[in-house]
């Protein structure tokens, strides 16, 4: 992936003034990184260039079908100024995974990696600087471009990764969230697209949020879509509880849930500390029972984006549950602790999760 052009669009003013409040989502760098494959020479042109608008046919069939996947890493600067991404293979291997599922081709895992260290080596002085919790998101995504309106999977196919600077998701920041318990609407069905990192998944959540926002919760739980029962994952995260029996427990996956890499890191972590990881089926009444009952003490969101943020409360239209005391749990918090300072080089890494870009 080599750099074509090194001048940037954005001046070092500019840059110091969004890292100095990064948001989430906000703001890009001065470079992206491309590569294109076609049926008939399969991936060619690797390259870093300016950001900027792409140039589509109004037919490019990801417009019209959807065929898209994407992925979500985070790049950390350490004290020593070097710059480290969290198991970046994992992510790579999940997004052949969705490109298996929405019949894209799939981009070999040193390639994917080649164009995370292209991205954030043009873009180095766009991450975050050490000694906080910030961080440069890294955004690959990979679509349909070919122009054609026939229902197959495209013959041509264009692969880039964006970055930008992250700070909290959440607006409110690392605060207790309230989130809706959606009856009405299912985020992925049996045999559906709920395993693969792709934008319909998205876009599916989108009317579940707007019902949240309308009963003033921040994010909305997803229910199985055949009985309505069954917790899945929030709107872009999955969802795990802590009991007061030292269990950490989270949605198994069934094929409607995403395999979130955070997901994984926190049930490793909740193992070394001697919690019982159960990754099991959890009907919505069996949680709110629980919950009432003090046996589930903890509950909290987590995700790349959103690392870890506690769950203060649940609301549906049967009612609503406050979590423990409804603030920040005190293992959720010390989980979230050990996680980010294993990403920025705080605590010791022992299970080899960081990559140097
Ligand atoms: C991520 O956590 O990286 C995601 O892709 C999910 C989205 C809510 C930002």
């Amino acid at each position: 992936f080599p750099l074509t052009e090194t001048t940037r669009s954005q001046s070092a003013e500019d840059r110091a003034t969004v890292l100095a409040k990064p948001g989430f989502g906000e703001h890009f760098t001065d470079f992206m990184t491309h590569a294109r494959w076609t049926a008939e020479d399969g991936w060619t042109g690797g390259e870093v260039v300016p950001f900027g608008p792409l140039t589509l046919s109004p037919a490019a069939a990801v417009f019209h079908y959807a065929q898209e996947i994407f992925e979500g890493l985070k790049a950390f600067r350490h004290a020593d100024g070097s710059v480290w991404t969290f198991r970046p293979e994992k992510n790579a291997e999940r997004m052949q995974r969705s490109a298996r599922r929405l019949a894209l081709p799939e981009l070999p895992t040193e390639d994917f990696l080649a164009s995370l260290t292209a991205q954030v080596a043009a873009d180095e002085p766009w991450v975050p600087a050490a000694g906080g919790e910030d961080s440069l998101y890294i955004r690959p995504f990979m679509f349909a471009s070919e122009s054609f309106l026939g229902v197959r999977a495209a013959q041509q196919v264009d692969y880039y990764v964006i970055t930008s600077p992250a700070g909290a998701y959440f607006p409110r920041g690392v605060q207790p969230l309230v989130v809706w318990v959606s009856d009405t609407y299912a985020r992925a069905g049996a045999g559906g697209t709920g395993d693969a990192k792709c934008g319909g998944n998205y876009a599916s959540s989108l009317l579940g949020k707007k019902e949240a926002a309308e009963h003033g919760a921040d994010e909305v739980l997803f229910l199985d879509s055949e009985t309505h029962t069954t917790i899945d994952e929030l709107s872009g995260m999955n969802v795990m509880a802590i009991t007061n029996d030292g269990r950490i427990l989270t949605p198994e996956l069934t094929g409607s849930i995403l395999e979130g890499v955070t997901r994984d890191s926190i049930l490793q972590l909740a193992r070394d500390r001697g919690l019982e990881p159960g990754e099991q089926k959890m009907s919505m009444d069996w949680v709110t029972d629980r919950i009432a009952g003090g046996e589930i003490v903890e509950m909290f969101a987590c995700g790349t984006a959103a690392v870890i943020n506690p769950i203060g409360e649940f609301r549906s239209p049967k009612g609503s549950w406050t979590v423990g005391d409804g603030g920040s749990g005190e293992i959720t918090l010390s989980l979230r602790e050990e996680l980010t300072g294993i990403q920025t080089g705080t605590v010791e890494d022992r299970h080899g999760w960081l990559h140097r870009l």
